[in-house]
């Protein structure tokens, strides 16, 4: 264990010199016009490191990890939630997993962006550690641009420019947005009765606030509504009531539909603030849910969290019950890429595939790469996706 980690920690340094002011280098579209991102979510490293099962579960990790990006050549990880399962943790060494996970992005002079899920915060796990972690690599582009203890870390934008754009003095060609949906439980606090103090589990509306008005001053200096893609760890009430009362199709929304009921940001809270009861909703994420529509420009939404749903669904509709309408917003799973957490649905990683072509048409390209090396759910987000027919994707567990 502790070999493996030293063995990290040196071929770190020579990429650490060589990375160098990677965190500042903009974001760029390919000569070609492409940007790909890779998402790797529920990574859920440092189970039972007491046990033996834990560290190798950790090591069939870090190997997907390896596998999904020899098979892809992403110019963008993002780390959407999970990183480590930190109801585990001792507090001494629990951010040290953080280093396992980005091994094979440094190893390959690969950037990445988080997002920090319920996992992430734990009695002995802090968020703000784990990005003092993460920045020991200037790989990291994981930023913390709202303060406030309500606001969770990881709430930050990153712009990226266009295979033309000579320099970054012009509009982005497409923003990348990031949010933190918190839950878990706050570092090192208990109350007066000696339990754990539970953080909330949805989009601050201090961080809803912080989004409207930026982009609202993006709108303003580049005089138009710039295309982007949103990442939270935890989904929306919005892909519930999809699930529940409008039902996924297995060959216009080609994916996993396991997790049903799925859970969703404001899970376990009632509206008073209270968490008494684990089923209640209190509807705390509609601030966020209706940001997002009133947005121009949000073409996608990628969640993780539900490790058994695996589907996009694009929402145009009022849903019964719902008091914020959808707008054609695409709604995203990704899938399961650790061996830690729940389930035993086959291990990979959502592609995002954007083309400055199709971009000016508001669509994106998306598929998963399974460990096995197979690709399902390989579709077009486009003006007629929910209604063109898939091959339905294999229930396929490992
Ligand atoms: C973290 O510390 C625990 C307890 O000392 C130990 O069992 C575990 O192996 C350590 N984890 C790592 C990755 O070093
Ligand atoms: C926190 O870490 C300490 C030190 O490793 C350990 O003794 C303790 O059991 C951990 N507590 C929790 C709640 O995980
Ligand atoms: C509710 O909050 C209390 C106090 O913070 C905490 O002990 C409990 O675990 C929480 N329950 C849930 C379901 O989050
Ligand atoms: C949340 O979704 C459920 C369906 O799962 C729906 O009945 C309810 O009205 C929704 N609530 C809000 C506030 O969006
Ligand atoms: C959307 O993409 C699908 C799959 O590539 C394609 O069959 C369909 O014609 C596209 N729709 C439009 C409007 O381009």
């Amino acid at each position: 264990m502790w070999k493996s980690l030293t063995a990290i920690a040196l071929f770190a340094v020579p990429s650490l010199q060589s990375a160098v002011g990677k965190r500042f280098a903009p974001l760029k579209f390919s000569k070609n016009g492409k940007f790909q991102i890779s998402i790797l979510e529920d990574l859920h490293l440092g189970e039972n490191a007491w046990d033996s099962w834990g560290p190798q579960q950790d090591v069939n990790t870090v190997t997907v990890i390896n596998e999904v990006l020899n098979a892809e050549s992403p110019d963008l990880v993002v780390l959407n939630g999970d990183l480590i399962t930190g109801e585990n943790a001792f507090l001494e060494n629990s951010t040290v997993y953080i280093d396992k996970i980005v091994g094979p992005l440094v190893d390959r002079g690969l950037t990445w962006a988080s997002t920090y899920g319920n996992h992430d915060s734990q009695y002995n796990l802090s968020r703000s550690a784990m990005l003092a972690r993460e920045h020991q690599w200037p790989n990291s582009r994981t930023q913390q641009m709202v303060s406030g203890r309500e606001a969770g870390v990881t709430n930050y934008y990153l712009p990226v420019y266009g295979s033309k754009n000579a320099d970054t003095n012009g509009a982005p060609a497409m923003l990348l947005w990031f949010f933190d949906s918190r839950g878990g439980y706050y570092y090192q606090e208990l109350d007066s009765a000696g339990n754990q103090v539970a953080q909330p589990n949805w989009v601050d509306v201090s961080v809803v606030d912080w989004f409207k008005a930026t982009n609202a001053d993006l709108v303003k200096k580049y005089c138009k509504h710039i295309p982007s893609l949103v990442f939270v760890h935890i989904p929306t009430n919005a892909s519930q009531a999809i699930q529940t009362q409008l039902g996924v199709n297995a060959h216009k929304e080609p994916g996993i539909n396991d997790d049903y009921v799925l859970a969703q940001q404001g899970e376990g809270w009632c509206a008073d603030g209270s968490n008494d009861s684990s089923y209640v909703y209190g509807g705390q994420d509609v601030a966020f849910m209706k940001a997002l529509v009133d947005t121009p420009g949000v073409i996608g939404v990628f969640s993780g969290h539900d490790h058994g749903d695996t589907w996009c669904y694009k929402w145009d509709t009022l849903i019964p019950g719902m008091s914020v309408k959808g707008n054609g917003i695409n709604l995203c799973f990704g899938q399961h890429t650790g061996y830690g957490g729940y389930g035993s649905w086959i291990r990979g990683s959502r592609q995002v595939l954007v083309t400055e072509s199709k971009l000016k048409d508001m669509e994106i390209d998306t598929w998963i790469r399974l460990e096995s090396g197979d690709i399902v759910g390989s579709v077009s987000l486009n003006s007629t996706y929910g209604e063109d027919i898939y091959p339905s994707t294999p229930d396929t567990r490992t």
